[in-house]
């Protein structure tokens, strides 16, 4: 007779196994991630599985409830005292009977207040660098004079199976009164990352310790995001976000460098308010998921070149200029404590690599998040921000590039742009016959034509235009020939209407009367100009090292690519021609990046050898930079066509 067969969803794997193994047994011969804390002993609930009942004649398995054992007085203690979801069994318990199949439930959350619904819902499968491992440590002995380290690191190497075990230092004062209070049982968070390094203790709890926490966040030039993650579930406990304090040394990212070069304090100044800022998200993640500090274990962190080193405490100026050398590009593993940032005292902190000295750790969580080294399609992912970065490729090979796209998209420079918030104009239409306008602000569902728009715009007016909106106007102005494929406003339209106005010896589009009036100058069509045409020119240069004439989908990245709508990002010419269908914006990938990093210590690994060889262009070197950029000045383009425009 041959052994039961086990399926284990979603991964698939499958083994034999003789009856009476653990679920959870066979689940770790067979490498499915199921996480457990309290080691085999039902007490930690962490191990849940559930039974998939029926006939799964793929695989010719009959599976149902009769093929496990039934709950013994363990799991019966456990589900008394803790309870457990229906259906749900712990896999440490439960023994194989029969034929399975076995659903490992991404969810297993033992605080039901760190739930979030809201949050980015993506399913990152566990391997977290940390481990939650419960012991049971011997009493001391006069007779056998070993320490209680040393009697804690036999058991945690013998329960936890681990090979060798070292401790952070600080802990050692402190073990003697942890293992007691635990009554000698105690649960270590510990560390390991890569294969080659020695495991590691980091945190010491009395008795059981069934949470740890970590936090996965995306350094913006202009924001912070903050994830607080569970590491045990991977559920998303709270997120938040703040502007960068940076903004008051300087708006965008070289103008941050030129006061690094001009100020001594400058660096430390930038250093100092990153980081104050970022510890003042962990007080806000940490209020909103009630979650202490010190329950904080591991952090991952990402961001542009110059932010990154900001971040770290390493001055940026070499970024400013040929060859932009970083200090670093590797991933960065240290401690948290290593600066400043107050989580565990032996919480460790992550940085993913940096591809380029322009293209930094965060465009390397977007790739890492979005995934076009996992796929065949030629995909191109653009991250709008002051600077653009570019990323493009498949399974064969990535190419990546930044642009400077300047800050024209993100409504500065542009004389009635703001960046997006409510009561900025983010949606325009002209008519094209009596080329009026009508347009629709964040925070109202209605055009300005609709009879109730004053009503619903009451709490804040129309203050300006946003990035989607100038995108759109620019875009509509030449679908209704008030400006022509150079992008000049086009004057004779001044006598057909009265949106049409001299503006000295140019000529503006009136989107608003009133207070504040809002008008579309030349001077304004001629940086969205500038701004798509450098975007364009460092696509079509990748495209190029990548020798293909097309890209089969374009992710945007950022907040930016959440609201412009890609139809008009095609007509100006923002983007190469692809099937509109497949044009989509991915929202904050770089944070995602991050969480998946964060969870998933093979993720860490995934992506350093993906940037090892991902190929960095540097447009400002490039010969043919300087030709693209004057084709894509035109609207959309003065060479490429866009066939799947028309069509
Ligand atoms: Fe802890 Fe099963 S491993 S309850």
């Amino acid at each position: 007779i041959t052994d039961p067969l086990v399926l284990f969803m979603p991964s698939g794997k499958r083994g034999r196994f003789p009856v009476g193994t653990p679920v959870l047994d066979a689940a770790r011969q067979l490498g499915v991630y199921v996480e457990s804390v309290c080691g085999g002993r039902a007490t930690c609930g962490r191990c849940q599985i559930e039974v998939q009942e029926g006939n799964f004649a793929k695989h010719k398995i009959t599976s149902s409830n009769d093929h496990i054992s039934p709950k013994g007085p363990k799991e019966e203690r456990y589900e008394r005292v803790r309870g457990l979801p229906e259906r749900r069994r712990l896999s440490c318990s439960a023994q194989i009977l029969g034929d399975l199949v076995i659903d490992v439930p991404q969810d297993t959350v033992i605080n039901a207040q760190t739930i979030r619904k809201d949050a980015d819902t993506r399913v990152i499968a566990r391997d977290s660098a940390i481990r939650m491992c419960y012991v049971e440590i011997e009493e001391p002995d006069m007779h056998k004079p070993l320490g209680d380290l040393d009697r804690l690191k036999i058991a945690l190497m013998k329960d936890w199976n681990l090979k060798s075990l070292d401790f952070d230092f600080y802990l050692l004062p402190q073990v003697q009164g942890i293992l007691r209070k635990g009554n000698w049982t105690a649960t270590a968070a510990i560390y390991k990352d890569t294969d080659t390094e020695t495991a590691r203790v980091i945190a010491l709890w009395p008795g059981l310790k069934n949470e740890a926490y970590g936090l996965a966040c995306d350094i913006g030039s202009t924001t912070i995001a903050m994830h607080l993650v569970s590491l045990l579930s991977g559920r998303v406990a709270a997120s938040s976000g703040t502007s960068n304090p940076q903004i008051r040394f300087g708006e965008d990212l070289m103008s941050r460098v030129s006061y690094v070069m001009m100020n001594p304090d400058g660096r430390e100044g930038m250093t100092v308010a990153v980081r104050e800022a970022i510890s003042g998200l962990v007080d806000k993640v940490c209020a909103e998921g009630n979650v202490q500090r010190n329950d904080i274990l591991d952090s991952v962190f990402v961001g542009n070149p110059i932010m990154h080193h900001l971040f770290l405490g390493i001055d940026p100026t070499e970024l400013g200029g040929a060859p932009f050398a970083l200090a670093v590009s590797g991933a960065v593993r240290i401690k948290a404590s290593d600066i400043g940032l107050k989580l565990n005292q032996g919480a460790r902190l992550y940085m993913l690599p940096c591809i380029a000295g322009h293209v930094g750790a965060d465009a390397a969580a977007v790739t890492l998040s979005e995934g076009p080294h996992r796929q065949d399609e030629m995909m191109l992912i653009v991250d709008v921000g002051t600077n653009a970065e570019i990323v493009l490729g498949n399974r064969t090979r990535v190419v990546a590039a930044s642009s400077p796209t300047g800050p024209a998209f993100e409504g500065a420079e542009i004389s009635g742009g703001q960046r997006a918030a409510p009561g900025a104009i983010e949606r325009v239409r002209i008519d094209p016959d009596t080329l009026e306008p009508k347009y629709r602000v964040i925070g109202s569902e209605l055009w300005s034509d609709e009879p109730n728009f004053l009503d619903s715009v009451q709490a804040t007016g129309v203050t300006g235009i946003c990035g989607s909106g100038i995108i759109e106007i620019v875009a509509e102005m030449y679908l209704t020939g008030i400006i022509s494929e150079d992008g000049v406003v086009d004057g004779s339209l001044a006598a057909r209407s009265p949106r049409v106005v001299a503006n000295g010896r140019t000529f503006s589009y009136v989107l608003k009367e009133g207070e504040p009036k809002i008008t579309i100058t030349q001077t304004d069509v001629r940086a969205i100009q500038l701004a798509k045409a450098a975007l364009y020119a460092g696509t079509k240069l990748l495209m190029e090292k990548q020798n293909t004439e097309h890209v089969d989908r374009i992710h945007f990245a950022g907040a930016f690519g959440s609201f412009i709508d890609p139809k008009y990002a095609m007509v100006l010419g923002l983007i190469p021609d692809c099937d509109l269908d497949k044009v989509s914006a991915v929202g904050n990938a770089a944070g995602a990046g991050a969480r998946m990093a964060l969870l998933n210590r093979g993720y860490r690994r995934e992506i350093e050898e993906t940037v090892s060889q991902i190929e960095k262009i540097e447009t400002a070197l490039e010969p043919k930079f300087q030709e693209h950029f004057v084709y894509a000045m035109a609207l959309p383009n003065k060479v490429d066509p866009f066939p799947k425009l028309s069509a």
